[in-house]
């Protein structure tokens, strides 16, 4: 496992360009999976909690699989990331053209409080040295009742076998600390940041590949993500994991 002093490879991002789309022989393939799988799955709780035409906030948002997939339901998104290239990615596929992209620190947002009534963090939280900071910056910036969204890995030794070492040994073109195991968040850790903050935890839930498909065996033997591997909701949270808080308000 990777010492207390190695940081988190934030770099790559910006070098991908449309293999965020495209490339299957890269680990990116495996993140276009899991949105396909957690998307409508957001979508649907935003709905049923909230109903239509939300202010949402999406935080590290890439090249905007998930941003460009709200708006296109007609919630009015800001997507904000570190990454310009990959905002630029993400506003050439925004079919809705209606997506805020904006080039941000998300330790240094500029909106004022209670600008929104849904905030994102997928496949973030373990990208950053105080997550924690992230999560309170989220409560302050939702409206009362407003929703958190999350997606991270949990710290374990399961999860440094499959998430880290696993993706390195089998997937090619893995850059080097794509995840560094330090960083990995406990859900406890998680729920109790939430909790500080003032929001109140709703639901969790293991985010996981389907083991058992003939496209997870294939992408091994072919050494190439298989257009057909998907994840699947689990009740474990021993390695990657969803879930959302709630604002009190
Ligand atoms: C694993 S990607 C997740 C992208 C997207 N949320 C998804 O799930 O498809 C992590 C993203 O966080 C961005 N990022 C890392 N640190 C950041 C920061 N301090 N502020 C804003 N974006 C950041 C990276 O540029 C990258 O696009």
């Amino acid at each position: 496992m990777e010492g207390q002093s190695t940081r988190v490879n934030n770099a790559f991002y910006e070098g991908l360009g449309d293999s965020w789309y495209e490339d299957d022989v890269h680990p990116i393939a495996l993140l276009r999976a899991e949105n396909a799988t957690r998307n409508p799955w957001i979508q649907e709780r935003i709905r049923s909690i909230l109903g239509p035409s939300r202010d949402i906030l999406d935080i590290g948002c890439g090249a905007g699989f998930l941003t460009n997939a709200l708006a296109s339901e007609g919630h009015r998104v800001t997507g904000i990331d570190l990454s310009a290239k990959s905002l630029s990615v993400a506003e050439k596929r925004d079919t809705s053209k209606t997506v805020r992209y904006m080039q941000l620190d998300a330790f240094a947002l500029p909106f004022p409080e209670q600008s929104f009534d849904v905030i994102c963090a997928m496949d973030f939280l373990e990208h950053v040295e105080m997550p924690g900071q992230i999560v309170r910056e989220a409560a302050r910036l939702l409206r009362p009742n407003g929703l958190f969204f999350f997606h991270t890995f949990n710290r374990n030794l399961l999860s440094w076998l499959v998430v880290i070492k696993g993706v390195e040994w089998c997937v090619p073109n893995t850059p080097s600390n794509m995840h560094v195991y330090s960083y990995f968040i406990k859900p406890s850790e998680l729920k109790n940041w939430c909790e500080e903050s003032g929001m109140a935890l709703r639901e969790m839930r293991g985010l996981s590949p389907r083991f058992s498909s003939k496209a997870f065996w294939k992408s091994l033997f072919t050494r190439k993500v298989d257009k057909d591997l998907q994840f699947r909701f689990s009740t474990s949270l021993s390695t990657g994991y969803l879930g959302i808080a709630q604002n009190r308000g």
